[in-house]
């Protein structure tokens, strides 16, 4: 992309409204606009953040074997009434009435739409375990939406929703989500530390959030400071294996770590003082087991090895991809702006012209363009009439993983500069050796 061309309505003064640093961060970088309280459009740079944070969760959910399919936003309220959770749910659901008076609304989560999917073209055990899932829009009328896209009324989530015979074998859908949620997250360059939790209004005993740490974050949590050291890392995974699930989930939920609604200072006091914490996350995803609560109420039942028809077992697990990009950015920035990890950056390189007009390094800039981009490379390069310092510090802003510097001085020795946006620093390197340094 050349930046002449592009749409990067980036903000020269800090916005007064913002008040942590993702929100202020993705303003001034041109990603969203505010379109109402809660309410954002996505501007092309964080479109696409937005859908490569999309793709890891996809790639990542059918990894695991689950399978896509996209539910409408509106939902009839008549499929809510049989969960008798349309009176339940309370002010956050946004209530419509259509033309012919027809109660309709905009879905908060989908239990009640999959599990009428699912009852009407599931009659067997045999067709068991399934996991279906989507990434849709949802809408919560939050009291305080605030913190950008961190907490808003329309928001981007992934929702997942296992269907099994047993309670044995949800278990290890629960498992089976739990692992292929690390992997997520640390694929973007997060860590996000699994914690037993409430389970508010979708019900169930066996939950866990999973939460970034942040002094920004609204949840406070409690945890042994050893579990910080885990990583789930590359590690080979047969997702249907229980054993191995159940393995991994063990050793993440071992250590003590806890939201504040599950808090027990009598077992926390219990870990040596040293390794005591207690600070503040962002809930990025959380995982469920509710067993039959839906299907039960809505009739959803297979018929079982002994002819006998049994309620399925259910949970359902979410990921907030629309929160993920602020989060991202609460977890990496510094007072330049946003330092992308690479494999969720909008671009993974910057090229910045110095000199603009200039033959030499127009014509090494645009080589260097196309090289990259066929080496499979998304490049942005900045090609504006603009001077260099107004260009340095739109990359910087804008948070790419490497800067590729181009001017006539260093052309004349035959080399460019390569920067790296996270240390900052910078190796000459002769322009033909820049794609092998990057791939
Ligand atoms: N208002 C929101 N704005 C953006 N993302 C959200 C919002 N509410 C929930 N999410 C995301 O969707 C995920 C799954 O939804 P879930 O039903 O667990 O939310 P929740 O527990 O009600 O969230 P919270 O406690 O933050 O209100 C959450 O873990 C979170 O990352
Ligand atoms: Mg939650």
């Amino acid at each position: 992309m050349r930046l002449s061309r592009y749409f990067l309505p980036v903000l020269k003064e800090t916005p007064a409204e913002a008040q942590i640093a993702s929100h202020r961060l993705m303003l001034r970088a041109g990603m969203i606009k505010q379109a109402s309280a809660g309410i954002y459009s996505w501007l092309p740079l964080g479109y696409r953040v937005l859908r490569n944070i999309e793709r890891i969760v996809h790639e990542e959910q059918q990894r695991a074997g689950h399978i896509p399919v996209l539910m409408p936003t509106l939902q009839s309220a008549d499929l809510w009434r049989e969960s008798g959770r349309y009176d339940a749910y309370g002010p956050e659901m946004l209530r419509i009435r259509d033309r012919h008076d027809r109660d309709m609304l905009y879905g908060p989560t989908n239990e009640e739409m999959i599990t009428d999917i699912f009852r009407s073209h599931v009659s067997s055990y045999k067709d068991l375990p399934m996991t279906l899932y989507h990434i849709q829009w949802k809408f919560r009328d939050e009291v305080r939406p605030r913190f950008g896209v961190m907490r808003g009324r329309e928001f981007l989530m992934k929702d997942g929703y296992n269907f099994d015979l047993t309670k044995e074998d949800a278990l290890h859908a629960y498992n089976r989500h739990l692992v292929s949620y690390l992997r997520t997250y640390e694929r973007m360059g997060l860590q996000a530390i699994p914690m037993r939790a409430d389970s508010g209004p979708i019900g169930g005993d066996d939950t866990h959030e999973f939460l970034v740490l942040a002094e920004t974050g609204e949840s406070e949590v409690f945890y042994d400071s050893e579990i910080t050291d885990l990583k789930f890392g590359d590690r080979e995974i047969d997702y249907d294996s229980v054993q191995q699930c159940q393995s991994v989930l063990e050793e993440f939920t071992s250590r003590y770590a806890r939201t504040d609604e599950t808090h027990d200072p009598a077992i926390f006091d219990q870990i040596p003082e040293d390794r005591r914490r207690v600070a503040r996350g962002i809930e990025v995803g959380q995982i469920f087991y509710f067993g039959t609560k839906y299907s039960e109420a809505m009739g959803a039942t297979v018929q079982g090895p002994d002819g006998k028809a049994t309620p399925v077992h259910m949970g359902s697990h979410g990921i907030g991809v629309s929160r993920l990009v602020g989060a991202l950015i609460e977890a990496n920035h510094d007072d330049k702006g946003i330092v992308w990890p690479w494999e969720v950056a909008p671009f993974q390189v910057g090229i910045v012209n110095v000199k603009q007009g200039d033959a030499t390094a127009d014509a090494a800039c645009d080589a260097l363009y196309k090289e990259l981009t066929a080496a499979g490379l998304e490049v942005l390069y900045d090609d504006r009439e603009e001077r260099a310092g107004a260009k340095f510090a739109t990359m910087d802003l804008i948070g790419l993983p490497k800067r590729i510097t181009v001017g006539p001085r260093g052309l004349e020795k035959g080399v460019v500069e390569l920067t790296d946006r996270r240390t900052g620093e910078s190796e000459e390197i002769k322009p033909e050796l820049v794609a092998a340094a990057l791939t």
